[in-house]
Formats: structure tokens, sequence, C-alpha cells
């Protein structure tokens, strides 16, 4: 069975979800470890809860964003980690890590890429007033939130709707779409040709 990492920042509701899938048996992969930047991301507890191991790596220990990648590199390897998926976390991953780990480290991203880039996805949607944004699952380039699109949904945004109410109606897609995604990836169904990507 593929061994897949997941790094988290916060929340972990997507962590949560892929969790759920796995043991529902829809996705049959190896949650082997869990890795956060930081020290109280609820996501550490999920992890705790589902007997997955996990670690804080503080980035205050590093020199720079290379050091911290090699010793994350390390641990992977020590694990021998098949894929990494990305589940809100806000670290700018180096490029070193992104070619040791080529079409192998997917993220999640709460807007239809190419549109609304970067940490405020929902927010920077409903204030241009786009009336469709969605959810995005790529693999991760070193060029920040523009690696090749894996799956798309969009989400009607509405004309009441706040940030709080599209959020939780993307996170809903989200926590559909990114075990698919993960699924997809651990059964090797999907292919990338430069940015085409297709899923057999
Ligand atoms: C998710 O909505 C994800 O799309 C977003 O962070 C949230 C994490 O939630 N990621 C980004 O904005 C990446 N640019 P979670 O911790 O509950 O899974």
């Amino acid at each position: 069975m593929k061994k897949i990492a997941v790094f988290c920042s916060g929340f972990g509701s997507n962590l949560q979800a892929i969790i759920n899938a796995v043991k529902r048996g829809g996705v049959k992969a190896d949650i082997a470890f869990v890795l956060t930047d930081k020290v109280d991301a609820p996501a550490l507890v999920r992890a705790r809860k589902a007997g997955i191991p996990f670690m804080y790596v503080d980035p205050d220990d590093f020199k720079d964003r290379l050091a911290y990648d090699k010793y994350v590199a390390g641990q992977l390897k020590k694990r021998n980690i098949d894929f990494v998926v990305l589940a809100g976390f806000l670290r700018i991953i180096s490029p070193y890590f992104v070619r040791k780990f080529k079409n192998k480290i997917i993220n999640v991203h709460p807007a239809l890429l190419p549109s609304f880039k970067g940490v405020h996805g929902i927010r920077d949607a409903i204030n241009y007033g786009v009336k469709v944004t969605g959810v995005t699952v790529h693999f991760v380039e070193e060029e920040l939130d523009a690696g090749p699109v894996i799956l798309q949904k969009a989400v009607n945004v509405r004309d009441d709707d706040t940030q709080d109410s599209l959020a939780q109606r993307i996170h809903k897609v989200e926590h559909m779409l990114y075990p698919l995604a993960v699924k997809l990836l651990v059964e090797n169904r999907i292919t990338v040709k430069g940015r085409k990507v297709r899923i057999k």
C-alpha cells in the first residue's frame, strides 16, 4: 500500500476527511505521517486520535527554508513516504523539495486556479465579486499555486454570501474532492504531460 504524508498548519479538516475516507475503505492508502510547522495546530490532535505518527517541525530551528526542507525530506525517506499531501500547509516549499518529489506532492486550494492564488483564496473571490469560485487540487511546482490541475469543482457565490458562509460550502467540496484525488494518486491513475493531467 502506498504511504502518504499529510502536511498541515491549522485546523486539519482536510486531513480528517482523508482519515475518514481511509477508515471507510474508499481510499486504500497508509497515512504514515503527519507533519506541521505550527505547534498548536488542531490537525495534530486529529493525527493523535487516529493513531498516526506526527511531528512538529519548528521553522525557527533551521537557518533557512532549504535546511528545513532537507530535514523534512530526511524524515519522509526514513518512513518510505510515496506521496506528500498538503492540506492547509501554509509554508512555501523550496525548489529542492519540489524537485525531490516531482509530481508526488499535491495541494488543495480554495478557488478555481489560476484565479485567487495565495492564502486568501476565499476572501479574494468574495471581494472581487465573482459569481463562481470553487476548489482546485493540483500538483505542486516551484511557482506558488501554479502546478498542473488534477481536479476542479465549481461553487456558486450567492449574493448574500459572507466569507464564512462561502468557506463552509467550499470546505464541503474540498472534503469530497481531496480524498478522491488521494485515491487516484495512490492507485497510480494520474498521468502528467506538461501541464495536462489525465485520469484513468
Ligand atoms: C483549506 O480550505 C485549503 O484549501 C486552504 O487552507 C484550508 C485548510 O483547511 N489552503 C490554502 O489556502 C492554500 N493556499 P483545513 O486545515 O481545515 O484542512
